[in-house]
């Protein structure tokens, strides 16, 4: 029986660091500040909402909340963009994402500042993210200092994708061997698949992405000696997917009939083939909630280290 990757763990020790990083800013007269925007009444959009609402509280960073009706316009969602670029409270945005269909999301978030995308999805976060300039966030091991070491660092300055970010994060916090092995991704979303590609490849593994159209599934992810699953699709991964001894990573959140949640892999029948497992809820979802807020953290901090808000004596 696997053993379990457990995220909730591992996102409370990273939200301790943040909570201390944020009470030094405070000292340094900063409060740190974070937008969450949201537009229509998407039950998981609500649900993400809500949590991060709550995380921001227990840390002591300051949430600014942008909350619009799915009637919203694309001039209504730009203006508030801008205005959240110049606003010097806030240093971080979370758009919680789907926008409504008839809205171009990438224009929206290619509206924010590359400063503030705390999320990574615009496209100079994605591009530096392809091009290995932000890479080190991820390669070099993480420690006690790492926000406050990285704040003056350029290869820092652009923020990694919080989900695949964390994804990575549970591995290495579970010295889970990556370099060399062979991982196998369903799902090649921008929020999650694609970037966790990437930065599978930046630790050197050998990545195989499938996605819908890919032929005899089964096939590709029997090879994985880490297997990660993004797509929203419940009990898509099943034992007889998974090779003996795999870890496997269940990034999906589905929302039963019956109101439970669970992920895209069926958990009792993968968890008799794999060494480590992530469980749903419980894997995951915290640990991007507390990247988030460590990418909040460090950006407040490189803004302070620019912008100094204390006369040196
Ligand atoms: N735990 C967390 O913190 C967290 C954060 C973000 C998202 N999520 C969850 O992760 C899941 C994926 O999110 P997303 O934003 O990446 O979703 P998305 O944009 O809908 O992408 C889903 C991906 O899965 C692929 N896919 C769907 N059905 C498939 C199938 N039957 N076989 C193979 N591939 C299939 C799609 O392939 P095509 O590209 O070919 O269509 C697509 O690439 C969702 O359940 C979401 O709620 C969790």
């Amino acid at each position: 029986m696997a053993d379990i990757l457990d995220g909730k763990t591992l996102a409370e020790r990273i939200k301790q660091r943040v909570r201390r990083e944020v009470a030094s800013l405070n000292k340094d007269a900063v409060d740190v500040g974070l937008g969450v925007l949201l537009t229509g009444d998407n039950p998981a959009s609500v649900q993400y909402y809500k949590t991060t609402l709550g995380a921001c509280r227990k840390t002591g960073i300051t949430a600014y909340e942008f909350r619009f009706a799915d009637t919203v316009s694309l001039n209504e969602l730009l203006n508030s963009i801008h205005a959240i670029n110049r606003d010097e409270r806030i240093h971080g945005l979370l758009m919680l994402m789907p926008l409504p269909a008839r809205i171009n999301a990438r224009r929206v978030i290619n509206t924010l500042v590359p400063e503030k995308d705390i999320d990574g999805l615009g496209s100079i976060s994605v591009g530096r993210l392809s091009a290995d300039e932000s890479t080190i966030q991820i390669i070099r091991q993480t420690g006690a200092n790492t926000m406050n070491r990285d704040a003056m660092n350029p290869a820092a300055w652009s923020f990694l994708p919080c989900t695949p970010f964390g994804v990575i994060r549970l591995l290495e916090h579970y010295k889970v061997p990556i370099r060399g092995r062979h991982v196998v991704i369903i799902g090649k979303s921008l929020a999650v698949g694609k970037p966790l590609s990437m930065m599978f490849l930046a630790k050197e593994a050998t990545v195989t992405v499938c996605h819908r159209e890919t032929r005899d599934l089964g096939s590709m992810t029997r090879q994985a000696d880490i297997l990660c699953s993004a797509t929203g699709k419940a009990a898509l991964v099943t034992g007889d997917m998974v090779k003996r001894g795999a870890v496997v990573v269940d990034v999906g959140i589905n929302m039963l009939q019956d109101g439970t949640m669970t992920g895209d892999v069926d958990f009792r029948s993968v968890a008799r083939k794999a060494s480590l497992i992530t469980p749903v809820p419980g894997g995951v979802g915290p640990v991007t909630v507390a990247m988030l807020l460590e990418n909040t953290a460090r950006s407040a901090r490189r803004f302070n280290m620019l912008h100094p808000s204390m006369t040196l004596a």
